[in-house]
């Protein structure tokens, strides 16, 4: 029997478009015989749609027509089952699921909101888990977690858009003790956006305004100086890790902006057939780094992976001063682009074999954790009598 598996993606995330680019990707990439697909698409006003249709890049240009043969769904638990229910009249079931595939990037979907929905069904995903999800996404709490662990990360400072308002003077000092240039990013968003590379405290002020456009909590971070950026993509659990070919990410302007990332592979708009996504992004496979240095961005690359406890495939991009060398971890995506496969078909898997080994550890994990006791079948609430009780019983546990 084949496996059903839901491919989860769009949302209401400035990474929208990308996402169905990646997921249309690794739809065609499933093994058929393996598995029976079923497109879950996650519209902009948060409606759910399935429909075979939805596995062809060209339907996302006109979304009328989508509406209209796209059935509205929902999932839910039925009685164990993962329930794929359409929203018609007769409420027919499309499938009851065995698996999901999260194919989502940014925040409100990618950040454990999606991974959330999923724990509360009950079904088995692939990918991290809520925190690991989460922690992925804040730009400033994954340095803190990875500076207690003293793993590589650049000078910074954050604040929220509140206290930029009231002491203002006193956190532009912070910045100037950081040094100029500096990078001004909104702490949780992805693809570039609302971030801006500043010189000098002239353009500071701007860069700020715009970040908080965006978020609530900014950061501020030291450039590094003759950047060479490099990304190496992890696969596996806390368990076993394995490390892919690094790529070196070539940029236009001072920084990799959007358009670089998602733009310049294909004509014009997003989704339109030429666009690639993450997989069209201008870069050079293997990265031109001494065996030495490569060895090293890779253990790093592990042990950031294990430090935010990630699980199926993720990116770890990394910044190096190409003059001294220094490297600096970037930021994690815990769902990359393109799921990384051009990484991986220049390390050792097709993007089928990458999609089957990221579905059965995504399996394994599962069972493992339902091994773990999470819940109690005596309800221990039921002999509380009182405080008395209360006090009683948790002296004990
Ligand atoms: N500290 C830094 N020094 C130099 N360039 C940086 C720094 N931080 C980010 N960049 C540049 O900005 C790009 C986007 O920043 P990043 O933190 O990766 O945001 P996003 O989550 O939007 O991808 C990076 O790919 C890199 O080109
Ligand atoms: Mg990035």
């Amino acid at each position: 029997m084949k496996i059903k598996v839901g491919v989860i993606f769009g949302g209401v995330t400035v990474e929208h478009e990308v996402s169905i680019i990646s997921a249309v990707q690794a739809m065609n990439h499933l093994n058929k015989e393996k598995y029976d697909i079923y497109p879950i698409y996650v519209a902009k006003d948060r409606t759910w749609y399935t429909g075979k249709m939805l596995m062809d890049i060209d339907i996302y240009r006109d979304f009328e027509t989508l509406k209209k043969y796209a059935k509205k769904v929902v999932l839910y638990n039925h009685n164990g089952a993962f329930r794929l229910q359409a929203l018609n009249l007769f409420r027919t079931v499309v499938a009851d699921l065995d698996i999901v595939l999260p194919v989502v990037h940014g925040n409100n979907m990618e950040d454990g909101t999606i991974q959330g929905y999923l724990e509360m069904v009950g079904v088995p995903y692939v990918g991290s888990n809520v925190l690991g999800s989460s922690l992925g996404q804040d730009k400033v709490i994954m340095k803190q977690v990875f500076q207690s662990l003293n793993l590589p990360v650049v000078d910074y400072t954050w604040f929220f858009d509140n206290e930029y308002f009231e002491e203002k003077e006193e956190i532009l000092k912070k910045i100037k003790k950081i040094g100029y240039p500096v990078i001004v990013k909104p702490a949780s968003l992805g693809s570039s956006v609302g971030i801006t590379f500043v010189k000098d405290s002239e353009g500071i002020e701007n860069a700020i305004e715009e970040a908080i456009k965006y978020d609530t909590k900014i950061v501020v971070e030291k450039a590094v100086e003759n950047l060479v950026e490099v990304n190496c993509s992890v696969l596996g659990n806390y368990v076993n890790q394995q490390t892919s070919t690094l790529e070196e990410v070539m940029s236009t302007a001072e920084f990799l902006t959007y358009q670089d990332k998602y733009l310049s592979g294909g004509k014009g708009k997003l989704g339109s057939k030429g666009s690639k996504g993450m997989a069209g992004a201008s870069r050079i496979i293997p990265a031109r780094l001494d065996e030495k240095t490569t060895e090293k961005v890779k253990e790093i690359a592990k042990e950031a992976f294990k430090a935010l406890n990630l699980s199926g495939v993720c990116r770890i991009d990394f910044l190096i001063d190409g003059k001294t060398k220094k490297m600096y971890i970037n930021e994690p995506n815990t769902i990359p682009g393109s799921l990384s496969f051009y990484l991986w078909e220049k390390t050792d898997k097709s993007y089928e074999q990458l999609l089957d080994e990221m579905i059965t550890l995504a399996i394994k994990q599962y069972k493992l954790r339902h091994q773990k006791t999470f819940s109690f079948d005596t309800n221990i609430l039921s002999n509380f009598g009182g405080s008395k009780g209360v006090k009683g019983k948790l002296g004990k546990l």
